[in-house]
């Protein structure tokens, strides 16, 4: 398998830009990327161009919320001297990459991803049918082969889209008759999926998220609001831990003491207001420090831009000779 410089593997992940990102965001995604640091040479993306392709309606909102992105994920330790922290769009190479890889993907085989049947189903209803919705795996692989990267890590729902990516791939390379694109691989999370207050899929437009940026007050009504154990209605009602949501965030904040929680619950030696207090003090503690980090980086936008700057040029320089390699397998340019 070719490496990247250092030897290390190489990485790459991204998320669209589309608010301020949330615990779910930080299980499922954030702390898996920060210890990825250690042992991979990590690009992380905000993904604009996909973002556009549903809210180019409301472009003002995009570039906010790519700021946003930006300082979530610097504050929840992505480092940005270990990794290439980058906006998509800042690295023109993804759109040359994706107009050439779609000469090479029938559209049977984005017609046929589920994740775009699901879309059209969802988006119908808000009227937003278009053309740059077919290929968003195709720009997705394009994101991943411009740096070559090896492992993808991704929520099992992108799995489609790196399968799709190797597909391409294997065509590409087989076509072109060069080994020069590299096979990603999804590397799927250990945690499980944390649910939202109210017990459905942690979402924005459900209103039950926590936020990583999220103020302790806020943090603590949140908390009050989630919905427990429906069966234990009195205090002295015995409770049924494995089947109350907030058993399932102590578990996954508190692993030590979670035990111990779930059996004071089972014997109703405490109350669910008690047992919510203690969730939301672990809550508030574990975001004390990307909450102090978030309002150095909001005082200093500068750092900000210096941050996303050298990100680009970094990006640029391994995307540029993947790029080069690319056209000159395709009669673009050549001579
Ligand atoms: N489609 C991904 C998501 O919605 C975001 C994304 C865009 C991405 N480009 C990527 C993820 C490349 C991994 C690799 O979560
Ligand atoms: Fe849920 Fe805690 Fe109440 Fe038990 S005590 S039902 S775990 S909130």
């Amino acid at each position: 398998m070719g490496e990247a410089g250092g030897g290390r593997q190489r990485i790459l992940s991204g998320m669209r830009p589309t608010g301020r990102l949330h615990l779910g965001n930080l299980v499922g995604a954030l702390a898996n990327w920060r210890g990825l640091q250690d042992d991979y040479d990590c690009f992380f993306m905000i993904a604009d161009y996909h973002a556009l392709m549903s809210e180019y309606e409301n472009p003002a909102a995009i570039s906010a919320n790519a700021r946003e992105v930006l300082i979530d994920f610097v504050s929840c330790g992505l480092d940005p001297e270990r990794s290439v922290i980058f906006r998509q769009s800042d690295v023109p190479h993804h759109a040359q990459l994706h107009l050439i890889l779609s000469c090479y993907t029938p559209i049977g085989w984005l017609e046929r991803c589920p994740t775009y049947k699901e879309q059209v189903q969802q988006l119908k209803s808000k009227g937003i049918h278009n053309y740059a919705f077919l290929g968003y795996p195709v720009l997705q692989a394009a994101d991943i082969l411009v740096y070559k990267a090896h492992l993808v890590p991704v929520g099992e729902d992108q799995l489609p889209h790196l399968e799709l990516a190797r597909e391409i791939v294997r065509r590409f390379n087989s076509l072109t008759g060069a080994r020069a694109l590299v096979e990603p691989q999804g590397k799927l999370t250990s945690s499980p999926r944390l649910l939202g207050t109210d017990r459905r899929k942690m979402s924005k437009s459900y209103h039950n998220q926590i936020d990583i940026a999220d103020e302790a007050d806020t943090i603590r009504k949140k908390v009050r609001s989630m919905i427990t154990d429906p069966k234990r209605i009195r205090r002295d009602d015995v409770g049924h831990p494995e089947e109350c949501n907030v058993c399932q965030y102590h578990k996954t904040f508190a692993p030590d003491e979670a035990d111990e929680m779930a059996e004071k619950c089972r014997t109703a030696a405490w109350g669910c207001t008690d047992c919510k207090a203690s969730l939301a003090d672990v809550l508030v503690e574990m975001l004390r420090e990307p909450r102090e980090k978030r309002a150095e980086l909001e005082a200093d936008p500068e750092r900000l831009k210096a941050i996303l700057a050298d990100g680009a040029d970094r990006a640029r320089a391994v995307a540029d000779e993947t790029l080069r390699e690319v056209k000159n397998l395709t009669g673009l340019g050549g001579w």
